[in-house]
């Protein structure tokens, strides 16, 4: 059974999915460790409910981003972790972490990439005016939201939206294609070819 060690700073709604949907069986895997940035992020406490280690690691507490993402890197080592997924997790992931797993990491980012990168990808979306938007999950790299994408779904701004309900939309689809990505990932049907990701039915 494959391990997932969760990165968070937030609410941690997507954790949440991936919590269910290991419970449920519909993905062949468990969250091993939930590690935050942020101590006060309310996705620790649905880890701790889940029986999930919870762990908080302060940057301030390192002399720079090197030494913090050295301890990122051995909290998930030490719980034995395959999978990295970023789930909310606003931090430029190290290399330290990302050496240590490559193509093994995976982001949700709310907007179609390469459309909207950055920190805010459904506001900035919702700003330009699209009319549509959608999530993407993909394997992280060096460059911040560029990785090779593993599964994309469009999400319509429709006529009365706020950017409330357009986030709300959003989150919907999040918590459904984060999951079945890496139900995925978890059966072996998932093969990186360059930038194409390839995933086979189940
Ligand atoms: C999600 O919209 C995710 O795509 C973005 O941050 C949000 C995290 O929400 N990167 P949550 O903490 O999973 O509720």
């Amino acid at each position: 059974m494959i391990r997932f060690g969760v990165l968070i700073s937030g609410s941690g709604t997507n954790l949440q999915a991936i919590i269910d949907a290991c419970a449920a069986g519909e993905i062949a895997g468990k969250v091993a460790v939930v590690i935050s940035n942020k101590e006060d992020a309310f996705g620790l406490e649905r880890a701790r409910r889940a029986g999930i280690p919870a762990v908080h690691i302060d940057p301030k507490a390192f002399a720079g981003a090197a030494a913090y993402n050295a301890a990122v890197r051995f909290a998930l080592q030490t719980h034995a972790v395959d999978y990295v997924v970023m789930a909310g997790y606003m931090k430029l992931l190290g290399a330290a972490v990302l050496e240590a797993y490559p193509m093994r990491v995976v982001n949700i980012h709310p907007a179609l990439l390469p459309s909207f990168a950055g920190a805010h990808g459904i506001r900035d979306a919702f700003a330009h005016g699209v009319k549509v938007t959608g999530v993407t999950v993909h394997f992280a790299n060096e460059i911040f939201d560029e990785g090779p994408i593993i599964a994309q779904e469009a999400v319509p701004v429709l006529e009365d939206d706020t950017i409330d309900t357009l986030e709300a939309r959003i989150h919907e689809v999040e918590h459904r294609l984060l999951p079945a990505a890496l139900a995925a990932i978890a059966d072996g049907r998932v093969a990186v070819e360059g930038r194409r990701v390839r995933v086979a039915a189940r």
